[in-house]
Order: structure tokens, then C-alpha cells, then sequence
């Protein structure tokens, strides 16, 4: 196993219902560590970008509208095998489908207002981190 970063978001759902540190304590007992961090809005044109892939998707303008519509929290997760433990800890997309102790299972409220977002491989993790920080603000 190697030493990984991933990209790691707490979504709007999350940060208004004051979930941020809640999430936060999840990812340090799986043994993930917050080496970047900032809170910020996302304009339109930030969403629309971050979630290129999906563009096509029927989904893709309630994503983006959701996404913008409060504050998020952007991190940086540094540690062994980061990628998949970040999802393991994160559970399945669709709460309803995520195992129990789970970010998602214990509080997403539905497949879009799911709480988080993680990097799903090590070269999307490169491409969303260099999106979002600068290599300076990254402190591991
Ligand atoms: P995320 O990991 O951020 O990556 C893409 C997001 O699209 C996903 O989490 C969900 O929030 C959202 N998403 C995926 N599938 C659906 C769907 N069927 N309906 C609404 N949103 C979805």
C-alpha cells in the first residue's frame, strides 16, 4: 500500500445541517488525515466544470444547482490507500444502498443531498485536487 491523496467534498446538505465536524471525525477514526481544508461557495461555472463527466447525465443541472446552493467544504485526505478507504468510510453513493456506519448510511438524506463526495481513482484525485488548491495550501 502507498500513501495517497484524494479530493474529499462535505456538501451543502451536510454544512447546513451543521454536520461538518460529525463528518470530519468519521474520516480521522478511518484513519484518513486533513492535510488541505477550506470552506467556500462554488459559482455555477465551478460546479459545472468539477462534475464535467456527468454532463450528460439527466441529473447533471439539479447536481450543479445543489452543489451551488451553499457552502461546501473542500479537503485534501492524505494516508495509506486514501482513494478506497475514503470510499469505504464514505459508503455507497445512494444512502439507501450504504452499509451501516457509513458517512452516507448514518447522514445522507438521498442520492443527490448525499453528504460527501470522494475522488473514485488516484488520477481523477489528482485532476479534482489541482482543481480546487493550489500545491502551497496542501500541508501534509
Ligand atoms: P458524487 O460522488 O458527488 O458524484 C456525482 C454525484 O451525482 C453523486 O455523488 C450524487 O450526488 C449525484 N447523483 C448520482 N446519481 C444520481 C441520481 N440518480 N440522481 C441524482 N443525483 C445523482
Amino acid at each position: 500500500m502507498a500513501v495517497e491523496r484524494t479530493l474529499s467534498i462535505i456538501k451543502p446538505d451536510a454544512t447546513e445541517r451543521n454536520l461538518t465536524g460529525s463528518i470530519i471525525a468519521k474520516l480521522e477514526e478511518a484513519g484518513l488525515r486533513v492535510v488541505a481544508q477550506k470552506r467556500v461557495r462554488w459559482t455555477k461555472e465551478q460546479a459545472e466544470k468539477f462534475y464535467e463527466v456527468h454532463k450528460e447525465r439527466p441529473f447533471y443541472g439539479e447536481l450543479v444547482a445543489f452543489m451551488t446552493s451553499g457552502p461546501i467544504v473542500v479537503q485534501v485526505l492524505e494516508g495509506e490507500n486514501a482513494v478506497l478507504k475514503n470510499r469505504e468510510v464514505m459508503g455507497a453513493t445512494d444512502p439507501a444502498k450504504a452499509d451501516a456506519g457509513t458517512i452516507r448510511k448514518e447522514f445522507a438524506e438521498n442520492i443527490e443531498r448525499n453528504s460527501v463526495h470522494g475522488s473514485d481513482s488516484l488520477d481523477n484525485a489528482a485532476a479534482e485536487i489541482a482543481l480546487n488548491f493550489d500545491e502551497h495550501e496542501i500541508v501534509g
